[in-house]
């Protein structure tokens, strides 16, 4: 599963709400995938990812949850995030109306073509501010390490203790 997710362009992220956050099934996909996450053992091919996370819920806003999915993608270093939640006010997807259907459907259509473009386009796409801050706070986090924590050794053999960086 890792290496799927290393050789792809691009992740997607996907939940539905449960009691106001990702459901129990993206959690323990999140945490299993917590290794990678920067004060740990990120991948450098994470950092040249374009990232998509997509939320529904009944009605109670889509904020945590996507907060959530975007914080996992963030702390491995992915490039750019495109996130669209979106409240159908129904219980199961027949009986959302056509209209609603139709206004999902096309700004779900629009944010594709733009996450689509910027994977096609993702070489001469810059590293984010945020992600080098990130990448730097982490820096100094693990130089503060004992020599012989696993995580410092493994961040000394990327020589980003020094001044190779991964984006
Ligand atoms: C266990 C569980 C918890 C849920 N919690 C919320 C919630 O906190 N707020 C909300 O608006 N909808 C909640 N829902 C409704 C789902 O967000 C909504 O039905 C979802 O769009 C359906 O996705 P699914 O069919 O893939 O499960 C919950 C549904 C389940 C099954």
């Amino acid at each position: 599963m890792v290496k799927a997710i290393i050789n792809s362009h691009a992740v997607i992220l996907t939940s539905p709400v449960y009691g106001f956050n990702v459901s129990g099934a993206m959690k323990a996909f999140i945490d299993h995938l917590c290794y990678l996450w920067m004060p740990h053992r990120p991948h450098k091919e994470m950092f040249s990812k374009i990232g998509m996370i997509i939320s529904t819920t009944v009605g109670a806003g889509t904020k945590f949850t996507n907060k959530t999915m975007k914080n996992a993608l963030n702390f491995m270093g992915v490039k750019r995030i495109f996130s669209y939640g979106f409240a159908v006010y129904a219980v199961s997807w027949e009986e959302v109306s056509l209209k609603k259907k139709r206004r999902i459907e096309k700004t779900l259509n629009k944010k594709a073509v733009k996450f689509f473009n910027t994977v096609k386009n993702g070489d001469k796409i810059p590293c984010r501010i945020y992600t080098k801050i990130l990448f730097l706070m982490m820096k100094r986090l693990l130089s503060g390490y004992e020599d012989d924590n696993f995580d410092k050794k493994y961040w000394r053999q990327m020589g980003w203790l020094n001044k190779v960086k991964p984006f």
